[in-house]
């Protein structure tokens, strides 16, 4: 398996030093198993362990006292450690854990984490955050790039379209979603760079730039004043380059999308009125499991407010099916959800565990058969919003943003500012223009279009509802 990152010194060593009944040895086997995708493999003495667990049982008299002497060892096997440049981690489990977790902090600052035995499912977050918060890269066994994590790199010059990476890994830490450990923490590019980089794209002829990041919207970039820029600031000032006449952004969290983000929708003509907004699923049961840490209304309130600032804005997301616990009623507040939000694109998935990930070892996965009988009914309900959606534009004019030449003679392809893919009859002279057409035809995936003259009316679909 390909490694995100080489370090000579993995796999990482765990020791796991466990106290009293057979139920806690059950748990540290099963921490264990949590941190093999992380690099970790078990070891039999604590000297040189990269990680070491005390699960610590209250039942017996003095158990809390045993576990402070054992960390005061620690503590010393712990700096020696630090003294080679190793860094040793200390984790507290178990019900001692539970019941001391405040005094622990006090007592014994030499605990880098404690976990008690309902979060065992949160050790890799635990893990990685603790390692981050040292500023360590925690490696991995997932493969670097997977189809859920991967982003187009930044790239040469090639048309007049551009991505510009702006923001790279992730906090947030959805329990099915390996980001946060291969991608490692949130890092926003300075905003001069993102600024200066703009530039060059322009100078050499692009048109429309897509800034980047696996939760591009929680970009807070320093600002050229020492203080930190957000998304909706970097996109007011990107809105001042001469020649940069669409912006876009991809792809963002519900959390982070804030009222000056939102305001910018509705203020900043260059920004298209275009949003990639993933939800996943309707069922605040399975948002709760996924970790996404808002409700399904809380999202179609924040929907509500971004199509006041921008009424005609297309609506686009990602969705997951068969999450494990999913149940029927909760995959029906899903295509609920779809239903009043009503989407002009999306991207629907069946649920795949993702070793290391804590909804990989989750019980209640859910058969393979009921994943494809749901996201086949929910792509029936996307795919007739997609083409809806299209057949709303047709007969209006819209400005249209020309790519790249089409594969038959005589024909070019470009973008309207709802992203959709236009068929128009024209020159190559058209390249990296933005022309008004007149949509003529559409079908699921694209439209058809005819070179308008400037003076005609604009489109503005409006949402369409889908029974
Ligand atoms: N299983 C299925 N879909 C996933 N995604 C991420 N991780 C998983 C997984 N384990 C999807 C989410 C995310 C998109 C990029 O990939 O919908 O938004
Ligand atoms: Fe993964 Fe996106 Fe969740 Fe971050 S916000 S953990 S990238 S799904």
């Amino acid at each position: 398996m390909k490694r995100h990152h080489s370090d000579p010194r993995l796999p990482r060593k765990l020791y796991i030093k466990t106290y009293g009944c057979q139920m806690n040895v059950y748990d540290s086997g099963r921490m264990a198993d949590l941190l093999a995708p992380l690099g970790y493999a078990a070891t039999d003495a604590p000297e040189g362990a990269d990680l070491v667990i005390l699960n610590t049982c209250h039942i017996r008299e003095k158990a809390a006292e045993k576990v402070y002497s054992e960390l005061g060892r620690l503590r010393i096997l712990k700096e020696e450690s630090a003294e080679r440049g190793n860094q040793m981690l200390i984790a507290v489990a178990g019900c001692v854990a539970q019941a001391e977790s405040e005094e622990m902090r006090r007592r014994a600052p030499v605990v880098d984490l404690i976990v008690g035995p309902q979060t065992y499912h949160r050790l890799p977050e635990l893990v990685a955050r603790a390692h981050r918060s040292t500023g360590a890269v925690l490696d991995t066994e997932f493969p670097a790039e997977s189809k859920f994590d991967h982003l187009p790199d930044t790239q040469a010059v090639d048309g007049p379209s551009a991505f510009l990476s702006v923001q790279e890994g992730c906090d947030k830490f959805c329990t099915f979603c390996v980001v946060p450990y291969t991608r490692g923490s949130e890092f926003s590019r300075p905003a001069q760079a993102v600024l200066a980089e703009a530039r060059r794209l322009v100078a050499s002829g692009v048109r429309e730039i897509t800034l980047l990041g696996q939760n591009v919207n929680a970009y807070h970039g320093e600002g050229p004043e020492g203080r930190d820029w957000s998304l909706a600031r970097l996109i007011y000032g990107l809105a001042e380059i001469d020649g940069l006449a669409r912006i876009r952004y991809t792809t963002s969290h519900p959390r982070d999308m804030d009222d000056a983000l939102i305001k910018a929708h509705g203020e900043v003509d260059a920004l298209m009125p275009y949003l990639h907004l993933p939800v996943q699923s309707g069922s605040d049961t399975i948002l709760k499991a996924m970790n996404r840490r808002h409700t399904a209304d809380d999202y179609r309130h924040l929907i509500d407010r971004i199509r006041n600032a921008r009424p005609d804005i297309a609506m686009s997301g990602d969705f997951i099916v068969g999450f494990p616990g999913e149940s029927d009623l909760d995959f029906a507040d899903t295509l609920k959800l779809v239903t009043d939000v009503t989407y002009a694109s999306a991207f629907s998935f069946k649920y795949s565990a993702r070793p290391g990930t804590p909804a990989s070892t989750a019980g209640q996965q859910v058969p393979e058969a009921v994943k494809t009988d749901r996201l086949a009914a929910l792509q029936q309900i996307l795919d007739a919003q997609q083409v809806a959606f299209n057949h709303a534009t047709v007969g209006c004019q819209a400005p249209v943003l020309f790519e790249r030449i089409g594969r038959r003679q005589g024909q070019m392809v470009g973008r309207t500012p709802w992203l959709q893919a236009v068929y128009v009859e024209a020159g190559p002279e058209m390249l990296g223009q933005i022309a008004p057409v007149t949509l003529v035809g559409a079908n699921a995936k694209s439209l058809t279009g005819t070179l308008a003259s400037p003076a005609g009316e604009t489109a503005h679909p409006t949402t369409v509802q889908v029974a």
